[in-house]
């Protein structure tokens, strides 16, 4: 099928983590509000914007190859616009144009407010200035406020909390592409829920780098945060990401349990490695005994949690001793799932000039080890599921599919996705379902018989 282009058509293609699946959100619903209209390939849009992650090299290359891709679109098309945003744009900015002149237009993770304004500017250049645009400069003295602006905001939505990281983990590039932590004050988190509840939203991750350093203007922490979305909204689910071990304390694992079930029994606490001289040389703030501690504290106080972490494999000077530390840390926790990759020397952070780097071979190997280990005890870790009843939050169904009974897809309060059968009606209700098959990605499972809206 050929598609022909779309004026005012935009195209978004979003790498990276959870902030930025929420930026590119933002850009859309601003685009829709300058008259721009979603389209659903490249080849239909008159506007491509990749929004781009620094974390690791191999999305940094994804997006030079996918802007070599649209070269050949903007070869047929002159008029076609392509912009770079997100974590590349912010650390390369004027440098993309250089090395690619197909880009027309680059902005950071702080301006994405003002790409009406870029493509305004790009469609009249001032009399003999550059059709090129770069607007990536961070927004230091300003506080922090950005309500969310979501088009279609579905049953479960993110809400940015906090921005930046003032960390520098020695390995990691965050705190150069976002900037300096900034929080939202706590009653604007408030609002913007209260908006979300009303257009029919259910579940709410907070977000953040560092969620659990929160504090509002009025010195609330994340804690109270939770307790009041808790106890003055009627949203059903609260879960929040990113968490620091560091960070994480008795106060939080304390309202967490009190405010169950609307804050979720899962939390996702990246450990990096299990070894404490390596942690010490990531500047992680924690030793493996002590991250040991948080995670007895928050098993104590929350003894139905299920954990998942972020490992670094191959991070420079370890030793096989030291990624030994790691898989033990691993089994003894008893992760359910786990999100590992190998260490990627990253410009400007510290870890990257250190002189002992690890081989890529061996990095490669200590990776697929882990893996292979780790899906050992998730197979069996999540076999205690099979029989149980979870309250599933039904998300979506399936759209191609008639009749009374259809699939659909959903998410346990322990954050598991789960594919049943049931009725269209059913999306964004809360309803049981008993597993019948469990694999750490996704279970399957039936709404028991005797459930009130169950199908006859
Ligand atoms: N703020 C979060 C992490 C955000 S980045 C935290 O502090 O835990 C997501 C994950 O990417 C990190 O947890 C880490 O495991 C991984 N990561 C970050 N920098 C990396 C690098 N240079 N090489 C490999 N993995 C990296
Ligand atoms: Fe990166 Fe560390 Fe900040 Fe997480 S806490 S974003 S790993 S610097
Ligand atoms: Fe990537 Fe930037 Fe997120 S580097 S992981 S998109 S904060």
């Amino acid at each position: 099928m050929i598609m022909t282009q779309r004026e005012k058509g935009f195209y978004i293609s979003t790498y990276g983590c959870q902030m930025n699946v929420n930026d590119s959100d933002r850009m859309a619903t601003l685009l829709e509000m300058a008259d721009y209209s979603p389209v659903q390939t490249p080849e239909e849009a008159s506007l491509i914007i990749i929004n781009s992650c620094s974390i690791r090299e191999k999305p940094v290359h994804k997006v030079y190859s996918e802007v070599g891709t649209f070269r050949k679109l903007k070869e047929k098309n002159p008029n076609l616009k392509i912009g770079v945003g997100g974590c590349v744009g912010q650390q390369e900015k004027e440098k993309l144009i250089k090395n690619q002149p197909i880009i027309d237009f680059v902005f950071g993770t702080d301006t994405i407010d003002s790409l009406p304004q870029i493509l305004m500017d790009l469609e009249n250049p001032p009399e003999g200035r550059s059709q090129k645009i770069v607007r990536a400069q961070f927004e230091h003295r300003q506080p922090y406020h950005v309500e969310t602006l979501v088009t279609n905001p579905g049953i479960s939505t993110f809400v940015n909390i906090t921005k930046g990281c003032d960390n520098f983990c020695t390995f990691c590039v965050v705190p150069y592409t976002r900037g300096r932590e900034k929080s939202r004050p706590l009653k604007h988190i408030m609002s913007d829920v209260q908006t979300l509840i009303k257009r029919g939203v259910k579940e709410v991750t907070l977000l953040g780098q560092n969620v659990n350093s929160y504090e509002s203007d009025c010195g609330a922490d994340l804690a109270d945060l939770m307790r009041q979305l808790a106890q003055q909204t009627s949203i059903e689910r609260i879960r929040f990401t990113t968490s620091h071990p560091k960070d994480f304390d008795q106060k939080l694992v304390d309202v967490m349990y009190a405010s169950q079930p609307k804050v979720c029994e899962y939390i996702h606490l990246p450990f990096q490695s299990g070894n404490s001289n390596i942690l010490e040389r990531m500047n992680r703030g924690y030793t493996r005994e002590q991250y040991l501690e948080k995670i007895a504290m928050i098993k104590k106080a929350i003894p139905n949690v299920v954990l998942s972490t972020d490992i670094i494999v191959g991070f420079p000077g370890e030793t096989e001793s030291d990624f030994q530390d790691t898989l033990s840390l691993v089994k003894e926790v008893g992760f359910e799932t786990i999100f590992a990759f190998k260490y990627s020397p990253r410009p400007n952070t510290k870890a990257a000039k250190f002189e002992d780097q690890v081989d890529e071979g061996v990095k490669s190997e200590r990776l697929n080890r882990l893996f292979e280990m780790h899906d050992e005890i998730a197979f069996e870790l999540v076999k205690r599921y099979e029989g149980q009843t979870l309250k599933v939050l039904v998300e979506k169904a399936d759209t191609l599919m008639e009749g009374p009974t259809i699939k659909l897809t959903g998410r346990s309060t322990q954050n598991k996705l789960v594919h049943f059968l049931g009725a269209r009606e059913w999306v964004g209700s809360t309803v049981p379902v008993t597993i019948t098959k469990a694999s750490p990605a996704v279970f399957r499972g039936e709404v028991p018989a005797t459930f009130a809206g169950g199908l006859n």
